[in-house]
């Protein structure tokens, strides 16, 4: 079978799932019909500019149409109703319908006018709205109370966080994807290349525009790495290490990947640490399977970079000591990982149960954003880091446990910044399925 067939069936499984799950949702929720819209633009404040479209990913979850105001329409035992909207427009290019595998799939039709568009979805008794025309919305007659229900979304969104294999597959060609830009992106800094420059590589090799990636790029050298989220472009070549945080989308689902690299001139114990790290993020990996709560997998990355750090003598007490002292948080401020889909932080990560509710994260650990208990078909990153963070440093110097931490040691290697690996993880019925290691 050629790739198109495959992705054609995998693709008719998908709606089927998706019709199916809807129609159990709004049953549950006693609706009878759901419309969802792609988006509308989003204009800068008094500005005429708009920021580059991200489509409902409740629309994406259906189908990989892009653009603004088209239009769908779910009813139970109805082929789900599809309108384009490809307006007359020499201001902005409005092409054909592009060479696809999915219209058949649909009713199908198409709308000059976003009035004619919201013609063609009028229906009968209780329809939902999932989508930001709400003004739109009720234009049409659909109850404030229908727009964006809560307990609707989120019993869509607890079945987003199961991949189907159409799913899995968009996500295994964007790791392969990334992992261009990866390469291209590990070469340009072996040759020296600034921050911007090794932007531009990974850009190239992906093929596509900054717009087009699911997140900007993370492009850390030396002491950038420690900020998070960096993403300051410098020109000065020649850093010593490369922090690298860049994903790549297909057919609107995303990769979401992290790589650190050293330069021969770095330090030799910030090299063991970004090869200890690399060992340890496998290790968590290798743990993933059906059952454990997230968050218990979270706590067991806390002990371990507390024990990576104690055989670099970064720390002088045992991972466990260190966990609960609270010394291992400033070097690992964030989670260990996030759901991944159509969104690069899927929804879903903290939802209790499939009708709503949060299940909140570990007091130790505020910015965990995946409190659910794994389970098959669910995708993940799991990202580990050690970062030397002056800010979150500084309180334990003077603190009742500095003699713990070496702060010589701190000083020598908070020039290098930090280190993060960062793969995408499927769960499979017994452990796991590592999308990102076979790429890069
Ligand atoms: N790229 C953002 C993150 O890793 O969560
Ligand atoms: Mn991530
Ligand atoms: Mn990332």
């Amino acid at each position: 079978m050629s790739q198109a067939t495959t992705e054609k069936s995998l693709y008719a499984e998908h709606i089927a799932a998706r019709q199916r799950t809807t129609e159990a949702a709004l049953a549950a929720t006693k609706f009878d019909a759901l419309l969802i819209s792609s988006g509308a633009p989003f204009t800068y404040f008094v500005d005429d500019m708009d920021a580059p479209l991200h489509e409902t990913p409740h629309f994406a979850h259906w189908v990989p149409l892009r653009g603004p105001h088209h239009l769908l329409l779910i009813r139970p035992g109805h082929k789900p109703r599809l309108v384009r909207y490809c307006p007359e427009d020499y201001w902005y290019e409005q092409g054909p319908l592009p060479e696809n595998f999915w219209v058949d799939d649909f009713d199908f039709h198409e709308a000059r006018t976003r009035e004619e568009a919201w013609k063609l979805v009028a229906s009968a008794g209780r329809v939902a709205y999932i989508g930001d025309e709400a003004d739109a919305a009720r234009a049409a007659g659909i109850a404030d109370t229908a727009c964006n229900h809560a307990e609707l979304t989120a019993r869509l969104d607890w079945e987003r966080s199961f991949k189907s294999a159409y799913e899995i597959g968009c996500m295994e060609e964007a790791e392969k994807i990334a992992s261009w830009g990866h390469r291209a992106a590990l070469a340009a800094f072996d040759k020296g290349a600034s921050e911007l420059e090794i932007h531009h590589a990974y850009l190239t090799a992906v093929g596509c525009t900054e717009a087009d990636l699911p997140y900007g790029t993370i492009i850390a050298h030396d002491e950038k790495g420690a900020i998070l989220h960096y993403t300051g472009k410098r020109t000065q070549k020649n850093g010593r290490v490369l922090l690298i945080d860049a994903g790549a989308k297909y057919l609107g689902y995303a990769s979401d990947i992290t790589r650190t690299w050293t330069r021969k001139d770095c330090d030799p114990t910030f090299r063991a640490l970004v090869k200890g790290l690399d060992k340890l993020q496998l290790e968590l990996c290798e743990r993933v399977t059906p059952g454990l709560p997230y968050p218990e997998l979270h706590r067991a990355a806390h002990i371990l970079i507390g024990e990576l750090l104690r055989e670099l003598e970064v720390l002088k007490i045992s991972g466990e000591e260190a966990f609960s002292l609270g010394l291992t948080r400033p070097f690992f401020p964030h989670g260990l990982g996030h759901f991944l889909g159509i969104q690069v932080h899927d929804v879903s990560g903290r939802q209790a149960e499939p009708k709503g509710g949060v299940a909140p994260p570990p007091s130790h650990s505020p910015f965990l954003r995946t409190t659910r208990t794994i389970a098959e078909h669910q995708v993940f990153t799991i990202e580990p880091g050690v970062y030397f963070i002056e800010m979150l440093l500084r309180e334990h110097r003077a603190g009742p446990h500095s003699a713990a931490i070496d702060w010589k040691l701190v000083e020598r290697l908070a020039p290098f910044g930090g280190v993060r690996i960062e793969d995408n993880v499927l769960v499979t019925a017994s452990g796991h399925r590592n999308l990102t290691r076979s790429h890069i």
